[in-house]
């Protein structure tokens, strides 16, 4: 069964929210480096890579329903933080958000009886619980080590070895 044009517009949408979540977490790994923090740099650079992984997923599961990709266009990210806890805050906050957007396709795919597409964003479901869950930890950390940068290099140590997920 093809996917029904409110679907396919729906799952487009999503391609475009997580492109720039993808540009979101670019520039985050830019303001990271510039503020001499190379481990938030490279979990920002990671985790935007993921998410142009997110992307890349919508846009197969599309295509593999006989659907049409149209790519729409990305919003500019913000390029300037006040602080490391600011950046990781405003992480989590845009993840929450992400959860609600999934939250709303998967709905609307329950309504519309399109069980293959409910499936597939099981997925989605699944990853937003991990991805509210490690920007809960930076953001609990980061206030635990409050104005001490000596915790601040120790977590951006710590950090800098994530190796890429999913
Ligand atoms: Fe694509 Fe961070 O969720």
């Amino acid at each position: 069964m093809a996917l029904s044009k409110t679907i396919q517009t729906a799952l487009n949408d999503q391609i475009g929210r997580e492109f720039y979540s993808a540009y979101l977490y670019l520039s985050m790994s830019a303001y990271c480096a510039s503020r001499n923090l190379p481990g938030f740099a490279h979990w920002m650079m990671l985790q935007a890579k993921e998410e142009a992984g997110h992307a890349m997923k919508l846009y197969g599961f599309i295509e593999d329903r006989s659907g049409r990709v149209v790519l729409q266009a990305v919003d500019k990210p913000p390029s300037d933080f006040k602080s490391p806890l600011e950046l990781v805050t405003k992480v989590r906050e845009h993840e929450e958000m992400v959860t609600g957007e999934i939250n709303n396709l998967y709905a609307l795919a329950a309504s519309e009886h399109d069980y293959a597409t409910q499936i597939f964003l099981e997925w989605f479901l699944t990853e937003q619980v991990e991805e509210e869950k490690n920007s809960t930890l930076l953001v609990e950390r980061l206030r635990m080590a409050g104005e001490n940068q000596s915790a601040l290099l120790l977590i951006d140590r710590e950090i800098g070895s994530r190796t890429a997920a999913s």
